[in-house]
């Protein structure tokens, strides 16, 4: 392995380490919040445990209200007195009645607590341009007009600063099942009405394309200013076969190997859509936000299919690894990436069960890999070993940052049966360890509510001598080492 700390591929913004949270079974309702009379521990109805788990992984951004939920979201429904809430049905997920108790101000208190910039995603789908364009206007303005008047009314004197602004949702699909011409349409007169107040300033984030989907992201970069949008979004979910996803927890070998192939797409992915979008923005105004990520299974047995409840494995902190690694390496053109979903829902980072909550392996990996954050990627070079012949997927996946002077290097060994041995030249960087951590257990290991620390980070043994790390990773681990220059 090789590593050149002059060698600069990007920045890693903070926000690549984004999370995302929906109305969606208990990722909200349970999960997030449990409503001020609980017994549960919270702060106007927010749980603490939750806020604290996110301040520990410095969750650096929070996408919400969807998803899908996001295009049939009237955010007028979840603001005032809770008990005059208007009810509605959550028609994509369960049919569940949602009692918007959750909204506005409920979100926004929740990004301050956590410390975390707001990412809004606005209904273009079923809603209107003005219904969105008084929304940010509700949020972030701070003259006299009906929506900051509003605002005070409910109790919010100064505005909130609002950068993430998506508009619409997989309009290619539950979003209003647009081709990609009639959705730029749309998006361009949307965000003509998305106004910059004071010293807000918006970043515009337009619908972008499905996995590999090409002619979407054409279409749009091809219609597009960077003054209409500073980000288009992609959408990736690690699942091999659809209509057969498989549980969380029980698999075999191959399905591992399946899913760990599948999880390396991301990087085609990526790269295909940042060559179309080199071609219209050379100077990478515009940014890729994959603002959904992460594995998908079928539910947790006994538990409603629409709410997308899964456990999480370290086959999970694997694809969370790996897929973290893609995203430090394409930093130059990914501006933010948000995993699907935060709590309770698809590959969370934490569960929750009643007062009770557990971090996640995947959880961990966020953890092992927060110091990249604001961070400059730099080249490191490993060998191209396949997991399995015919694979996509590299044995072992890594990526090095470098910030005040310490390097980085996260490494994610997905052999099932194999130790890779390291020995990485690090050229010009003289300095000396100063941690090395690793998560590891059996591929099916995860925490569950009776046995929370079950799968943890724990001191890693490895070696930096002479410009060489030096260290044993055992199969199906991930690791975390730290040089600080001398
Ligand atoms: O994350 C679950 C769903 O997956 C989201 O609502 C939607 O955007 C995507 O299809």
């Amino acid at each position: 392995m090789l590593i050149n700390p002059e060698d600069k591929l990007g920045h890693i913004r903070r926000e690549i380490y984004g999370n995302f949270s929906e109305h969606l079974g208990r990722c909200i309702y349970g999960g997030i919040y449990v409503g001020e009379n609980s017994p549960i521990p919270n702060i106007h109805g927010l749980r603490k445990d939750v806020i604290e788990a996110f301040r520990q992984i410095r969750l650096p951004v929070l996408r919400w209200p969807g998803g899908c939920f996001a295009d049939e979201y009237h955010w007028k429904d979840g603001i005032g007195d809770k008990a005059g809430r208007k009810r509605m049905v959550n028609t994509n997920w369960g049919g569940v009645v949602e009692d918007n108790s959750f909204g506005t101000h409920e979100f926004m208190e929740l990004c301050e607590l956590v410390g975390c910039e707001p990412y809004i995603a606005g209904n273009l789908g079923s809603g209107t341009v003005q219904e969105l364009s008084e929304w940010v206007e509700y949020m972030t303005f701070d003259g006299v007009s009906p929506m900051a008047e509003a605002r005070r009314r409910n109790g919010r004197e100064a505005p909130w600063k609002l950068k993430y602004l998506g508009i619409g949702n997989e309009n290619w699909g539950c979003g209003g099942n647009m081709e990609p011409e009639f959705y730029l349409a749309e998006y361009r007169r949307y965000q003509s009405f998305c106004k910059n107040f004071g010293g807000n300033r918006l970043f515009k984030i337009a619908c972008g394309p499905s996995g590999g989907d090409a002619h979407w992201t054409e279409v749009i970069m091809r219609g597009l200013r960077p003054d209409m949008a500073q980000g288009i979004s992609l959408h990736f979910y690690t699942v091999p076969e659809w209509e057969h996803k498989g549980s969380a927890r029980v698999f075999d070998d191959a399905e591992y190997l399946r899913t760990i192939d599948c999880a390396w797409l991301l990087d085609e992915h990526i790269t295909k859509h940042s060559e179309i979008m080199n071609r219209y923005d050379p100077e990478h105004r515009i940014g890729l936000i994959v603002d959904e990520w992460g594995t998908w299974f079928d539910v947790e047995p006994g538990t409603n299919p629409g709410f997308l409840y899964q456990q999480n494995t370290m086959r999970d902190a694997m694809v969370a690894a790996l897929s973290l690694n893609i995203l430090n390496r394409h930093s130059r053109r990914v501006v933010m990436a948000n995993i699907a979903q935060a709590v309770n829902v698809l590959q969370a980072v934490v569960l929750t069960d009643g007062e009770k909550m557990i971090k996640t392996p995947t959880f961990h990996v966020f953890d092992l890999y927060k110091e990249h954050q604001d961070g400059d990627a730099v080249y490191c070079y490993a060998a191209d070993d396949r997991l399995a012949e015919g694979s996509r997927a590299r044995t072992l996946s890594t990526s090095a940052s470098v910030k005040d002077g310490v390097l980085t290097l996260t490494l994610a060994n997905c052999s099932l049966t194999d130790a890779a041995r390291i020995d990485c030249a690090v050229s010009r960087f003289p300095g000396k360890l100063e941690s090395a951590r690793i998560l590891t257990q059996e591929v099916h290991a995860c925490n569950d509510f009776d046995d929370p620390e079950n799968v943890r980070i724990e001191p890693f043994d490895a070696t930096y001598e002479n410009g060489v790390l030096r260290a044993e990773l055992p199969p199906c681990s991930v690791v975390e080492l730290r040089v600080r220059a001398e």
